[in-house]
């Protein structure tokens, strides 16, 4: 048996996603697990070095963890042969400089999503990662969501017949800051820092749309800022520059149609934050964050429409729950597992940077399509 250790350079990790996401429920715990198995006996067990720029935050964090390393200076952590993963989950409108500093310097990269704040940027970083031989990968949680494993695999079954639509719902409201405090960072809502919800959740549609339905074909989007107005960590107000809502549908290769709404100015009437209804000829299903429920053809009802009468029956439980039949671990640790998996044996990959390349470049378009009111064509991308 070989007991390998893996040293990763992990910046953002005081953010949301960086702490408890990454930090806490995947790598720590792969650590904490013992390592991860690569069979034959072998074990990697990965080692994170701490990167970001309040000194005293994270220090405390890793005497907390029981981390050795931490630094606020990423030119030493890119210059120290040890470290072999740059890993960025900063704030988006900073991550395509390190990355590049990353690149560089000859580490493997792993980031959260969007991988830059436009098309060119991160293609251009898929471009630099591969012509200097480095393995790369963006954050593509979703697919690893129970509810949306258990929607890949009605799929696989044939469970649809055909596909002809899906209709995703993603969204509850964020408060603005005045009489109680937001529940996103502040950053989110202006434009001018990489905020707004077509980058943050359109990158998310594209891989999810792509990997389950089909290649997004063309888009057409309406974004808008609900809320002109928010407070900010500090209680200030400030204008909220950024789209906070976004209507976008979506044609698919394979002739299906999607059609998702974005919004963190909508209040929950649903099962999950983000609910998904797909509709076949054969069946229908629901997928959430966890559950899915479905529907099959023999089991359809026959509504009839007559708003003289009250419904007489009660739709919703004419789903059946779809049984998990397996363990869900952590979407964001089986992703790195799997990234760790690429990067030590080689094992393929699809999740790289020109997949977040892709995401981008439909939050871009996306943007276009709202502003010029029209829809458009999404070419398929290359290096
Ligand atoms: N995969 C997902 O589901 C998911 C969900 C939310 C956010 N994200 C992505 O993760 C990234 C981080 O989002 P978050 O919600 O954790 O943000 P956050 O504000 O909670 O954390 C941002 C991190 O970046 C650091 N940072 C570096 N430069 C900064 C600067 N100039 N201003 C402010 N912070 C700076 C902060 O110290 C912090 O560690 C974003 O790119 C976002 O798109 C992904």
């Amino acid at each position: 048996m070989t007991r390998r250790t893996m040293r990763i350079a992990m910046n953002g990790v005081t953010g949301r996603m960086g702490y408890r996401q990454h930090l806490v429920r995947s790598i720590l715990s792969l650590r904490d697990q013992g390592g991860l198995d690569l069979g034959d006996g072998d074990v990697l067990v990965p080692e994170p070095v701490l990167v970001g720029r309040r000194a005293h935050v994270l220090k405390t964090m890793a005497e907390q963890h029981g981390i050795e390393h931490w630094t606020t200076d990423l030119d030493s952590v890119l210059a120290d042969p040890s470290v072999e993963i740059y890993f960025d989950a900063q704030v988006t409108a900073a991550r395509e400089a390190a990355v590049k500093q990353a690149i560089a310097a000859g580490k493997h990269i792993y980031c959260e999503k969007p991988t830059g704040t436009t098309l060119e940027g991160s293609l251009e970083l898929a471009r630099l990662a591969e012509a200097a031989g480095i393995k790369h990968g963006v954050v593509q949680d979703k697919l690893f969501l129970p509810g949306l494993l258990k929607l890949r695999r009605l799929i696989e079954g044939g469970f649809f017949g055909r596909i002809l639509s899906v209709r995703g719902e993603f969204g509850y409201w964020v408060h603005e800051g005045d009489w109680q405090s937001a529940q996103r960072p502040s950053w989110n809502y202006r434009a001018q820092d990489g905020g707004g919800i077509v980058v943050d959740m359109f990158p998310h549609w594209e891989y999810v749309l792509h990997e389950l339905f089909g290649r997004v074909r063309t888009v057409q989007a309406l974004a808008t800022t609900h809320i002109p107005q928010r407070w900010d960590e500090q209680d200030k107000p400030y204008d909220a520059t950024a789209d906070d809502a976004a209507y976008g549908i979506f044609e698919l290769e394979g002739g299906a149609v999607a059609q998702i709404n974005s919004s963190w100015a909508v209040r929950v009437n649903r099962d999950e934050l983000v609910e998904f209804q797909v509709d076949g000829t054969h069946g229908s299903a629901v997928a959430g964050l966890r559950e899915c429920r479905v529907q099959h053809r023999s089991a359809t009802p026959k509504p009839v429409w007559n708003p003289d009468l009250p419904v007489t029956e009660s739709f919703r439980d004419q789903w059946q729950r779809v049984p998990d039949n397996a363990e869900f671990g952590n979407g964001f640790k089986a992703q790195w597992e799997l990234f760790l998996r690429h990067v030590v044996l080689d094992e393929p990959w699809r999740w790289d940077l020109l997949a977040g390349a892709r995401g981008m470049q439909l939050a871009e378009l996306g943007l276009r399509s709202s502003e010029q009111g029209r829809r458009i064509e999404v070419p398929e991308l290359s290096l």
